[in-house]
């Protein structure tokens, strides 16, 4: 183990998607607590935001942002060479699984195709570094723990659970895991690859379910909770899981998966109703909060239940979460009440104003052929 984030000579670092909420709280601690220089290549799209970077002293001297495509291969090539690193956190990927279902295309762009032509160039890259640069270099996927699917009411995934992703999104993150071990079994490239389970706190992109119910209940606007209510997930506070990402990328042992979770399992509703109850306290004239909650259609092909074991990395490499569930909310919905201007800001840029997402089903392509064939058959 080695005292900072990163080991000695790790000197040069490309983030992939540091401009969104997990890669920019990587590249934050990267600026804070190293003397790495920091290449953030990342294509700017709507989840992604510079500000929390670039008000960092540090970010003028030691980060360069790389506005590319990795669906774009030549571009990737190229910014990997420039880069020159000695370690890559790979975390671009289009994330949020309703988008996967109005337009998966997206994903299979830039999680499949954009992985792949990352580890070509990452590939050719390492195979020309001098030996010592060699032996020290790693490539960290960081992935969720979607890709195994979806849980009854008891059990936990670990890293030798079957993978068996059920939506575009974790079907396109499944595929490029399985892209990263190849690339690791075939040509040697030294990877480690991390699971997660759901992340959340400051500046993450408004349409995931936690900033969505603060902005909304808020605004007094009804909180929307899908199916009913009951699907768990196993929430992690955002710098826990980098404090896991550098270790498993710094201390993992090459070729191995880390399942990194937050012992913190809660339904749904218990998630608004937390919410709701903390904004009681600190937003009294809009209380109480919870009468906002409405149910909503379920999302298709809805996960019921995630589950994180997280001993390998806390055994192997003694990582924990430093924040209980309670207090990461707690800063969450403070730091969100105190940006209400960002969240506005970058929603706006982003052309969305909050609206449902993940409504389309395929079911409606052969509907509407029926009726075609109905109205041929009456006339
Ligand atoms: P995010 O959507 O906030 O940010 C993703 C960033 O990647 C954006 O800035 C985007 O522009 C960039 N990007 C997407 N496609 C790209 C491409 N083709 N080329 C270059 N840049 C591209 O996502 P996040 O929540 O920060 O997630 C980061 C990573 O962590 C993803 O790989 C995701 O699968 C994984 N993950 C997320 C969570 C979570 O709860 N958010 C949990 C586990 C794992
Ligand atoms: O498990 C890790 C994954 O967590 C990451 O890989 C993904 O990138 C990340 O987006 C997240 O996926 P989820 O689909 O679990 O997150 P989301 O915040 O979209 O939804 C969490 C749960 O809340 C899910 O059961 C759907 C539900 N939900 C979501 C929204 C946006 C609602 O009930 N209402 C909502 O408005």
């Amino acid at each position: 183990m080695h005292a900072g984030p990163l080991p000695e000579g790790v000197q040069r670092v490309l983030v992939t998607g540091g401009a969104g909420f997990i890669g920019g709280a990587v590249v934050r601690r990267l600026l804070k607590h190293s003397p790495a220089q920091v290449f953030n290549l990342d294509k700017l799209g709507y989840a992604s935001d510079l500000t929390s970077i670039e008000q960092l002293p540090q970010a003028a001297e030691r980060h360069l942002l790389m506005p590319v495509d990795l669906a774009d291969a030549a571009a990737t090539a190229e910014a990997v060479r420039l880069a020159d690193a000695d370690l890559v956190l790979h975390l671009a990927a289009e994330s949020h699984v309703d988008r996967s279902i109005d337009g998966p295309a997206a994903f299979i762009d830039s999680n499949i195709l954009g992985t792949f032509h990352l580890l070509q160039a990452v590939c050719a890259h390492w195979e020309r570094l001098p030996q010592e640069r060699q032996q020290r270099f790693r490539f960290h996927h960081i992935s969720t723990d979607e890709v195994f699917g979806s849980l009854g009411a008891s059990g936990r995934f670990s890293e030798s659970t079957p993978y068996d992703p059920r939506s575009p999104y974790s079907a396109s993150k499944a595929a490029s895991d399985h892209l990263v071990r190849a690339w690791h079994h075939t040509y040697g490239l030294p990877v480690v690859l991390t699971n997660c389970s759901n992340n959340y706190g400051p500046w993450q992109f408004p349409e995931k379910l936690i900033p969505v119910v603060i902005l909304k209940a808020l605004a007094g606007q009804p909180i929307p909770l899908y199916g009913d209510g009951a699907n768990v997930r196993d929430w992690l506070y955002v710098d826990d899981h980098v404090d896991a990402l550098l270790l498993a990328a710094t201390c993992g042992a090459l070729g191995q998966s880390y399942c990194v979770g937050g012992h913190g399992e809660r339904s749904n509703r218990q998630v608004v109703e937390a919410i709701c109850a903390q904004l009681d306290q600190l937003q009294p004239q809009g209380a109480p909060h919870g009468r906002l909650i409405t149910l909503v259609p379920d999302r298709p092909g809805h996960d019921r239940r995630y589950a994180i074991d997280s001993s390998r990395i806390t055994v192997e490499l003694g990582w924990r979460p430093k924040h209980s569930f309670e207090q990461g909310l707690e800063a969450t919905v403070q730091w969100l009440l105190e940006h209400q201007n960002w969240c506005a800001r970058v929603l706006m840029q982003a052309g969305y104003a909050g609206e449902r997402l993940g409504q389309r089903s395929c079911l409606a392509l052969p509907t509407a052929a029926w009726k075609l064939v109905e109205s041929r058959l009456r006339f």
